[in-house]
């Protein structure tokens, strides 16, 4: 969508990491912001770095009705939303299938995936019957490449995500409303001391991706959030060398599809 016709976007997740990033990059491309947070106190601290572009409220994703509320408070100060970026999240713990507390499993569903459809489900048919807009919905590289061990329920749950953007994307596109999937490799973030914060285990992943001061500055992520909303792009990517591993994972396919048409 045209980003200067914006002018209000709902983040959630945004007190933190990338959410941050594309509330800040969205304020400074015009638009205002909502930063809906399970951290409250969060959610209003980065609010009140800036007063006249954004306002904060605390959002548990997981809470329909909350939703709704957040809904009309937020619309009730900003106006209509134009803009929902579903971006709040947990992180994967580590441990393999065999050994996952079911709980674990459940609740990296419930945020993960249900969070994002319950955002969809708020605000797409206003969006659908104003005829104009943009989804953003933030799932994971690690939902483009083959599945690892000990990431299987985190990338289960951000696999379904880029499922739900595509069938989305084609659904909106008749009405003016465009969709995208964010899919990002590392960035600096919060996401494991957030997710133990919240409840989350987090175990043996530090040999998998440090301890989350490294990867890309979330305001880049921002910045190429705001880029594939201008361009109406399926996926937002953030790091291209994974084509490489995307390749390898098409490449098994195209085995086993070979495979099946010799079968017989
Ligand atoms: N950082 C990375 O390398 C990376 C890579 C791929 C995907 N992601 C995804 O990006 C998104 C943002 O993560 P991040 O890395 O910026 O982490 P982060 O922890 O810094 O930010 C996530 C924010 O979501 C909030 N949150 C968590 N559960 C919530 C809930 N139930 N309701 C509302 N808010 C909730 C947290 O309080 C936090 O402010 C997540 O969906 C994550 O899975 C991150």
């Amino acid at each position: 969508m045209d980003i200067e016709s914006a002018r209000h976007a709902f983040v959630t997740g945004g007190a933190s990491g990338i959410g941050r990033g594309i509330a800040e990059a969205l304020a400074d491309a015009g638009v205002r912001v909502t930063i809906a947070d399970i951290d409250r106190p969060g959610a209003e601290t980065v609010a009140a770095t800036r007063p006249g572009d954004f306002t904060g409220l605390g959002l548990d994703v997981r809470d329909r009705q909350a939703w709704r509320d957040a809904k009309a408070r937020s619309e009730e100060r900003f106006g209509p939303v134009d803009i929902l970026v579903n971006n709040a999240g947990i992180g994967f713990n580590g441990r393999d299938f065999a050994d996952l507390d079911p709980e674990v499993f459940d609740r990296i569903v419930d945020i993960d995936l249900t969070g994002v459809f319950n955002g969809i489900s708020t605000f797409a048919a206003d969006l659908r019957d104003r005829g104009r807009g943009h989804i953003v919905n933030t799932a994971s590289v690690m939902a483009l490449t083959a599945g690892a061990p000990g990431r299987g329920a985190y990338s289960a749950a951000k696999s379904a995500v880029v499922a739900m953007s595509e069938a989305l994307r084609q659904e909106m596109a008749p009405h003016g409303v465009g969709v995208s999937v964010l899919c990002p490799g590392l960035v600096r973030s919060n996401l494991d001391g957030n997710t133990t914060r919240l409840g989350g285990q987090v175990e043996d992943v530090a040999h998998i991706k440090g301890d989350g001061s490294l990867g890309m500055d979330p305001a880049e992520a921002g910045a190429r959030v705001v880029h594939g909303i201008a361009r109406d792009l399926p996926y937002i990517l953030t790091h291209p060398h994974y084509l490489s591993h995307v390749d390898a994972r098409m490449d098994v396919l195209r085995r086993s599809f070979a495979e099946a048409a010799e079968f017989a």
